[in-house]
């Protein structure tokens, strides 16, 4: 079917074309940076280099966080001259954008050729294993608004996209988690990196709250080993359009957290709380806290020159 979304991925489309070089006009693989690792762009050639705001692109919803709107950027990996796009700025779902609107770019992303989609995010630790810093190779999701119906797909089937019943048991590419893996362990060798590059399951919350001690304990119970509030909705249309979909998360803070200094808990019977307090830490989550360690971790975790065309290639 035609949907209205076809027609206006169309319409940005041909803005596109109009206004970027034509050199960087089939990009292969599509980036997204997440909160805080909008540094990754600082890994593209400095020229030719085309970035262009969000607001000028039709059908293209700004970001309200930090205070300016985003950019699609256009450009190169050195040394292969692989042209990548990357959304420097995403909008998500607890800014009141639809799933429509978040999920727009990724479409663009395909119909401007894009055949691999690289999605990073800032995520919570539950994973009692993890430490703040960690990068998480996402293997799995749990999409708790999306199992109730609340769902990116919802609605008539953009059928010159994918099919109406997407498979997503195999959406995290495997070959492509292997490879991470492997140029991890190279970066390792090679440059003396102390970052620890785990796998697991992500929780997706519509947010904009951080979750209560309760909701984490409920969310690691169920699987999960990080939580955020974005990604899901993406990889849900980039899989459905048959993308190959590579997911990092970086652990910004530990989502397990004890009350503050002013204590919570009320002790009856120490029982309840089980294996779980072991490894929780005092505090709250808040957003500065999430933003330097994106920035910090984007300075060191940059695409970096030689590695990217490693996950297009073969
Ligand atoms: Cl603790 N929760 C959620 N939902 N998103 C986050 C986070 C926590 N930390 C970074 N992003």
């Amino acid at each position: 079917m035609e949907t209205a979304t076809s027609q206006q991925t169309a319409e940005a489309l041909r803005y596109l074309y109009a206004k970027v070089p034509s050199k960087l006009h089939q990009p292969v693989i599509g980036i997204i940076c997440g909160s805080g690792l909008n540094g990754l762009a600082d890994a593209l050639l400095p020229e030719p280099r085309f970035g262009i705001p969000y607001t000028d692109i039709p059908h293209f919803s700004p970001c309200t966080v930090h205070g300016h709107a985003g950019k699609l950027l256009f450009g190169i990996f050195e040394p292969e001259a692989l042209p990548v796009v990357l959304m420097v700025g995403r909008v998500h779902f607890y800014e009141g954008h639809s799933f429509q609107s978040i999920t727009f770019p990724v479409r663009l992303m395909k119909r401007l050729g894009v055949e691999t989609i690289i999605v990073t995010n800032a995520s919570g630790g539950l994973n009692e294993d993890y430490a703040v810093g960690d990068l998480v190779v996402l293997n799995d999701h749990i999409n708790l608004a999306g199992l109730a119906g609340i769902h990116p797909l919802r609605g008539p089937n953009a059928d010159d996209f994918g099919v109406r019943f997407p498979a997503l048991s195999d959406a995290y590419d495997l070959d492509l988690r292997r490879r991470a893996h492997h140029l991890w362990k190279e970066l390792n060798r090679d440059a003396g990196n102390t970052r620890r590059l785990q796998e697991g399951t992500y929780a997706f919350v519509g947010g904009p709250s951080y979750e209560t001690r309760a909701e984490c304990r409920m969310l690691r119970r169920l699987g999960a080993d990080v939580v955020g509030m974005s990604t899901v909705p993406e990889i849900i249309v980039a899989r459905h359009c048959d993308m190959r979909v590579l997911a990092i998360s970086l652990v910004t803070n530990k989502a397990l957290l004890e009350a503050g200094p002013q204590g919570n808990d009320i002790q009856i019977q120490s029982s309840s709380r089980q294996d779980l307090t072991r490894t929780i830490e005092k505090g709250k989550a808040n957003h500065d806290e999430v933003l330097d360690a994106g920035e910090k971790a984007a300075r060191e975790v940059q695409v970096r020159r030689g590695c990217s065309n490693q996950f297009v290639a073969g």
